[in-house]
């Protein structure tokens, strides 16, 4: 995976820093991680499996070959769960928890194209808007991830294509990208309230970018009416490690003081049990967003606080 990386890396805009992005990647896959031989494994037997063309078919990254359905059923298994997707392989669906489909529906007449850009993905998961994003023509769509499970999730699906998209998953952290790098689009999407420090967050992904670059911005709001951010005690919706629920015109001035431009609010749109549902691809902890919520009032999660909602801003460096 790597060397695949390494060799496409050469020929766009980030040659300069290939070489780092490798090392950093290298290390962070050598970390003492029990799962990794159970996740290798499946990757071993997934690349037995026919590999086929790619293309989108609402709402799937969908993958045109013939499997047999029973031992890719059982490998893909081992590396639940699947948050991120749906994915379809053959005749397979892999319902995944998120409708990724339909965040990319409400950005996508939102953004600058991606034909040639070298893109972005922060907090990429397991690659399934990725691979969107080089679906549409980036010269490069770089997801980075720090977390191993949904590295292996993507090298998964790549196994499974036929010529791959420009898309790629490293396991590193925005924090690590070299200060050289430099890209065209930058999506921060379902990132910025899982950060201590807000501001460094935004900050960061302003340093990597090109001078009159993209961010496509996507986090957690609450509305105007319960003040200019909410700072959760404990968990929202059961998530530990969400740092701020900012108002949009919390989130506007954020972005303006970081020194943004041409800050667009572009969609705000209340989570649904369509769009993050429980499905047999999470494991045995089947809990999803009706079981955060209080169940005598839709509108407040579980601890009391307001129900989640997203925005998506687009904004230029
Ligand atoms: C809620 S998921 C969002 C996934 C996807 N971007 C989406 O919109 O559905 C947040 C992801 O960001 C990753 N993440 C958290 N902090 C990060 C950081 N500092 N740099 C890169 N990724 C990070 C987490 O591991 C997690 O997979």
């Amino acid at each position: 995976m790597l060397k695949e990386f390494e060799k496409h890396c050469q020929s766009t805009h980030l040659s300069p820093i290939c070489a780092k992005l490798i090392e950093l990647s290298a290390q962070a896959f050598g970390v003492n991680n029990g799962n990794i031989p159970k996740w290798e494994d499946a990757i071993i037997a997934i690349e037995s499996q026919q590999p086929g063309n790619v293309s989108f078919k609402h709402p799937y990254v969908s993958i045109d070959t013939i499997i047999n359905t029973d031992e890719l059923m059982q490998s893909l298994k081992k590396l639940m769960p699947w948050r991120k997707g749906p994915y379809q392989i053959g005749n397979l669906n892999l319902d995944s928890e998120w409708r990724g489909d339909m965040k990319w529906d409400r950005l996508k007449g939102h953004i600058k194209s991606l034909e040639g850009r070298t893109v972005l993905d922060v907090g990429s998961g397991n690659g399934y808007f990725t691979y969107l994003m080089a679906m549409q023509g980036a010269s490069i769509a770089l997801g980075v991830e720090p977390f191993l499970l949904f590295n292996y999730q993507f090298q998964a699906i790549r196994t499974l294509m036929d010529n791959p998209p420009n898309a790629f998953v490293l396991p590193l952290k925005l924090e690590q990208m070299p200060i050289e790098s430099s890209f065209d689009t930058v999506f921060s999407m379902g990132v910025l309230y899982h950060q201590k420090d807000h501001m460094l967050h935004l900050q960061q992904l302003k340093d990597i970018m090109q001078d009159e670059g993209e961010l496509i911005l996507e986090t957690l709001i609450i509305d105007q009416v319960h003040g200019e951010q909410i700072i959760p005690e404990d968990r929202y919706a059961r998530m530990r490690n969400v740092w701020c629920l900012p108002s949009t015109d919390t989130l506007h001035a954020w972005l303006q003081k970081i020194g943004f431009k041409n800050i667009k609010l572009v969609d705000v749109t209340k989570t649904t049990p369509e769009e993050q549902r429980a499905t047999h691809w999470i494991g045995d902890n089947t809990q999803s967003i009706k079981d955060f919520l209080d169940p005598n009032n839709s509108n407040l999660t579980i601890e009391g606080l307001p129900a989640p909602k997203r925005a998506i801003f687009v904004c230029q460096k």
